[in-house]
């Protein structure tokens, strides 16, 4: 998914002063063993509706190195009481925090429509994601499996338990401002960590909302502390800091490979969930109006703006014109506006650098790519859109799997039609992109079903059904480009947030070597 961007206006306190009076606009502090405090640097960045830019949600800490550092040393101070306080304990408090989400949903989903821009039903979505991610992890708190398996040697025992990691530093996106940090904290917590949270500068009154809930359940102080600021300050600093064992990052593919290699510099464990160009494949024997369905839910739902967005949509030759013919005209029916307003089916998009972006790819797939741009393409501007961040959903035809349009992640309410002569072309043209998140086929015939799930080299593959959607019990995550080889969510999670140890129980009496004395039989 696309890189946080720090867009919002930065300002000095200097700045807060001359601009609107500071009593209208609400200030938030970081959340530091237990304490809200501002940062050391006494500086705040606006957190700003993207629908209306007039619209200043509040005043959030510009955090630096020392922030960071302090934050750090809360998460050491209250590891060891954290670690052993017994799963099911650490359990029950976050079932706790499950019920404070529910009870508090409609509030998390208004704020984080008003901060991210997407439609509330989907900021409904994104607030009952957190709510899944915390009762489905939180009862692991009663398993953490470990294994026993029979020993080589004679009165011998042989076991493996999870452990803590220890510290870990989180690092979240503005797309999934509730759902994308409980993948990553509820997990991290019934596993015995203690983290550092910084969400992303776009929307940091979901995950203040989300650490706000923790102490209300009773997480004890210093095991959440939530850091908010820029990438380059504050996510550095805590990629870099040497207590931190773990990094969990959710972004953009360019940003994850810093923090991997950061990472790889001083051996911290890191966790990467980045970009996607996510196919739909739709074959001649699809039920076309479902497959057009379900590809405008994919590539316009969240403004586009999901790392398992429907960007392209590979469609075999038969249906071909049919299924653009549909697809355009339905695309141009979608109402673009404010999420707030329950008529709006496509919210504006996240910022500025996220228009210009987009307009740029818009330009490239005309003029550079030379694809047919058969709807949209355009910023809205007009009346109310004067001042939010909107664009028409976009439809380019007629594209070549090899354009940069076909190929780039683009994170905007813009997709791609390309035609395929047969399934292995289109499942050739599927695999034929550096991402490998999410990926689907239309048809009515089960054979080939099977075997694009079995060829489609992505970490999540559906049938008949959008490439958006996924489930918090099932692990999420892509191969290739998309990620280093961990996933989220399902109980796989936990090999992020826990460390193997292996124990064996020699009660033998005697010296018994493994791989070198003989058993008797
Ligand atoms: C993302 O796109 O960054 O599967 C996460 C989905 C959502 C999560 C998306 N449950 O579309």
């Amino acid at each position: 998914m696309a890189q946080a961007k720090k867009s919002l206006v930065k300002t000095t306190k200097k700045q807060i002063a001359r601009s609107a009076p500071r009593t209208a606009v609400k200030t938030y502090n970081n959340y530091v063993d237990g304490e809200w405090v501002p940062s050391e640097s006494g500086e705040m960045f606006e957190n700003i509706n993207p629908a209306d830019t007039r619209d200043v949600i509040g005043r959030f800490p510009l955090s630096t190195n020392e922030d960071v550092n302090a934050a750090v040393n809360a998460a050491q101070g209250a590891f060891d009481r954290w670690r052993h306080t017994p799963a099911p304990r650490r359990a029950e408090i976050l079932f706790r925090l499950g019920e404070i989400l529910i009870r508090n949903k409609d509030q998390f989903s208004a704020d984080m429509t008003r901060e991210m821009g997407k439609v509330l039903t989907e900021a409904g979505g994104d607030v009952q994601e957190a709510i899944d991610c915390t009762y489905y992890t939180a009862g692991e708190g009663r398993r953490l499996h470990g294994y026993t398996t029979p020993a080589e040697m004679p009165d011998k025992f042989a076991m493996c338990v999870r452990q803590p990691v220890g510290l870990c530093g989180l690092i979240t996106p503005w797309n999934f401002p509730m759902a994308i940090p409980s993948w990553k904290l509820i997990p991290a917590l019934i596993c015995g960590n203690t983290v550092v949270i910084k969400p992303a500068e776009d929307t940091p009154l979901s995950t203040y909302n989300l650490v706000k809930a923790c102490e209300e359940a009773g997480i004890p102080p210093g095991v959440v502390n939530l850091v908010t600021g820029h990438g380059e300050t504050v996510g550095a600093a805590m990629t870099n800091h040497p207590a931190l064992r773990l990094i969990s990052f959710t972004g953009s593919t360019e940003t994850g490979r810093l923090v991997a290699s950061a990472c790889a510099e001083r051996n911290a464990i890191c966790s990467l969930e980045m970009g996607g160009k996510n196919v739909i494949m739709v074959m001649e024997d699809a039920d076309i109006d479902l497959a057009i369905e379900g590809s405008i839910w994919g590539a316009f739902g969240t403004s586009g703006q999901r790392c398992t967005a429907s960007s392209r949509l590979v469609v075999h030759k038969k249906v071909y014109k049919k299924f653009v013919d549909k697809l355009v005209e339905q695309t141009k029916a979608l109402r673009v506006g404010d999420g707030a307003d329950p008529k709006t089916d496509v919210g504006p998009v996240i910022n500025g650098e996220a228009v210009e972006k987009i307009l740029s790819y818009i330009d490239i797939g005309q003029n550079e790519d030379g694809a047919t741009l058969a709807c949209g393409g355009k910023r809205i501007t007009r009346g109310e859109y004067a001042h939010g961040y909107y664009l028409e959903p976009t439809v380019f035809t007629d594209a070549r799997r090899d354009m940069r349009i076909a190929q780039e992640e683009i994170f905007g309410p813009v997709t791609t039609v390309i035609p395929a002569n047969s399934l292995e072309d289109a499942i050739e043209i599927g695999n034929g992109v550096r991402y490998g998140l999410s990926s689907s086929i239309y048809t009515s015939n089960v054979n080939r079903a099977f075997h694009a799930m079995n060829e489609l080299y992505t970490g999540i593959f559906y049938v008949n059904a959008s490439t958006i959607g996924a489930e918090v019990h099932l692990p999420f995550g892509g191969t290739k480009a998309t990620g280093n080889g961990h996933r989220e969510a399902g109980t796989q999670v936990l090999d992020i947030f826990s460390e193997w140890k292996s124990i064996y129980v020699d009660y033998s009496g005697k010296l018994q070597r493994a791989q070198i004395d003989p058993v008797e039989v």
